[in-house]
């Protein structure tokens, strides 16, 4: 599903990430540690073409995202959701209207939007707020939106950057089931956190970053 092969990329020749190796299979739900600067949020930003790697290799779904023209980009996004720890939700448009936008980007029919947002609604519990404002949501049912919108398209690989980085620990306690439910219908996901409570609520693979070298990966005898 994902597959990286001796993976550097440099800022101003500083490596934010050296030599990374890692394979996640299929349904997998992976989380990413490390203090900030250790290199996460470039790893994902490598996993859906935001950033380019400098050495190495890189297959998303066995498609070499490093090579990728930039006309395949959004190709590539289409099987991606994507969740950051900024809402970024239009603040004059509803829930359903939010989650509705990848959706009518593509042009899909009104009958198949509105199954398609009821059930990622349902899926982070957040359908009885359909017709709310972001505005007068909780910091912790706005997030639940944002994932909504993640994966409202189906996507095969749901990456998150520090999705409860906002939010009190019941707050994020509820985003990580979240994450569990969507887990469990199949989609593989990626967390980039530096919060414990994630990890030890999560309790899933751990991926240890420290100053961009992969210290831990439980699959890879690190
Ligand atoms: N656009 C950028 N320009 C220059 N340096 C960057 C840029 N993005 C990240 N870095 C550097 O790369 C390193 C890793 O950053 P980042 O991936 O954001 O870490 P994390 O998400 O784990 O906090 C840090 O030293 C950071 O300062
Ligand atoms: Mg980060």
């Amino acid at each position: 599903m994902i597959q990286l092969f001796h993976v550097s990329k440099y800022y101003d020749r500083r490596p934010a990430l050296s030599d990374i190796n890692l394979q996640i299979e299929k349904g997998e739900f992976v989380l990413l540690m490390g203090p900030s600067g250790a290199g996460k949020t470039t790893l994902l930003k490598l996993l859906f073409g935001a950033e380019r790697p400098d050495d190495g290799q890189i297959l998303v779904q066995n498609r070499n995202v490093a090579r990728l023209r930039p006309s395949d980009i959004p190709y590539l996004r289409r099987t991606m959701g994507i969740v950051f720890q900024d809402f970024r939700l239009l603040p004059k448009k509803n829930v359903f209207e939010n989650v509705a936008l990848p959706l009518m980007v593509q042009g899909a029919s009104t009958f198949e939007t509105r199954r398609k947002v009821a059930e990622a609604l349902k899926a982070v519990g957040i359908d009885h707020k359909k017709d709310h404002r972001p505005a007068t949501l909780s910091a912790g049912e706005q997030q639940r939106v944002c994932i909504a919108r993640a994966i409202v398209n189906s996507p095969i690989i749901l990456l998150a950057d520090e999705p409860t980085g906002n939010l009190d620990p019941h707050l994020a306690s509820e985003i990580i089931e979240s994450f569990k439910v969507i887990n469990a219908r199949g989609t593989t996901i990626m967390v980039a956190t530096h919060n414990p409570q994630v990890m030890a609520q999560a309790n899933r693979r751990v991926l240890m970053l420290e100053q961009g070298k992969l210290i831990a990966d439980p699959k890879a005898g690190l």
